[in-house]
């Protein structure tokens, strides 16, 4: 913060109050505003309403559900500024939620229901944390009945892990030119079949929108969730004969492997297995989170 913040907090203190008045009069009855335009804003904090103007209606829609479970609550917090600090990318609305099931303590509830009241960035599923099989299912076939009565909320919807980043310019750019029905994109696997991979890993994937819909309500898929879910889901599409849009993202997405910058090319779409602080911190140092810190008589790293 620099000296002239400092003589602005009169102004504030007098346009705080009508800040928070306009955004009571702003907050709407419906719920399903909260979920569209509050919820969306994931790159800003939420204090204020929407800021996209009509004008700037998001030519690009994609929805990132990070499946994580509840406890992991640092973890989060370091995500969360991770994709805070990208830069926001002009007709694009990515919204980034962290996925789990439903609550077990009652300090969850309250802790939880804190970081929805401020963040509004989290989708609880109706499932059980210590179930080890079909959270990915559940997730994919319940996010067309939380958009119920939305024509196409999004154009993709994504599942990544909690130890992957994305570099979201770069999926931007990767993806907004690819077609928006029947899409699977990912890194593919196995590694001797990358022309046409049977499958994508699990660190992250895009599905178009109508593949979500098809989750929701096929059968096949309902009664085969047990196993490795992403192979899964790729067996779902593969015996239907869906995804024929595949796209692999090959070398552009790749496990932690080092801890030079020649380890992370500027190609790079997304970064996997960061299991902790340490794998975290190198990444995003390497892709420079943190560039924009002003020097400032207030810290000292
Ligand atoms: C959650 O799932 C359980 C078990 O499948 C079901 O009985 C219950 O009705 C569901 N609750 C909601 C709110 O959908
Ligand atoms: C799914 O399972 C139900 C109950 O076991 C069965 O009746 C139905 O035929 C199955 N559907 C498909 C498409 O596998
Ligand atoms: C990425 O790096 C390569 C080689 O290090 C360089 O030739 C290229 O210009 C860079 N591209 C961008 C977009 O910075
Ligand atoms: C890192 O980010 C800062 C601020 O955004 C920028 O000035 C600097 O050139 C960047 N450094 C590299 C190596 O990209």
């Amino acid at each position: 913060m620099s000296d002239k913040t400092i003589s602005y907090t009169p102004i504030i203190l007098i346009l705080l109050p009508l800040v928070l008045l306009s955004a009571i009069f702003f907050i709407p009855n419906s719920n399903s505003y909260l979920q569209l335009n509050f919820f969306s804003n994931s790159c800003q904090p939420p204090a204020l309403p929407p800021q996209h103007l009509p004008e700037s209606k998001p030519e690009f829609k994609l929805l990132i559900g990070i499946i994580t479970v509840p406890e992991k609550t640092e973890r989060r917090h370091i995500i969360r500024m991770a994709y805070a600090l990208q830069k926001p990318i002009p007709y694009a609305q990515i919204d980034i939620r962290f996925v789990f099931c439903k609550l077990k303590t009652e300090e969850q509830k309250v802790f939880i229901a804190m970081e929805i009241l401020r963040y509004r960035d989290i989708i609880i599923l109706n499932c059980t944390e210590n179930m080890n099989e079909g959270k990915t299912y559940t997730y994919f076939s319940s996010v067309p009945k939380m958009f119920q009565g939305e024509e196409q909320p999004y154009d993709y919807v994504m599942k990544a892990d909690d130890d992957a980043y994305f570099r979201l310019d770069k999926l931007y750019d990767a993806l907004r030119d690819k077609p928006r029905v029947d899409t699977y994109w990912g890194k593919g696997y196995p590694p001797l079949d990358q022309d046409n991979p049977p499958y994508l890993v699990g660190m992250g994937y895009a599905l178009s929108w109508d593949l979500v819909q098809w989750i929701a309500e096929s059968d096949f898929a309902r009664n085969n969730t047990h196993g490795i879910e992403d192979i899964n889901l790729a067996m779902w599409l593969n015996v239907a004969g869906k995804g024929k849009n595949r796209f692999n993202m090959r070398e552009k997405m790749y496990d932690f492997h080092g801890v030079e910058a020649k380890d992370f090319p500027n190609y790079t779409i997304a970064v996997h297995v960061l299991k902790n602080d340490f794998t975290w911190m190198v990444t995003l140092k390497n892709f420079n989170v943190t560039g924009g810190l002003e020097p400032s008589p207030f810290y000292h790293l």
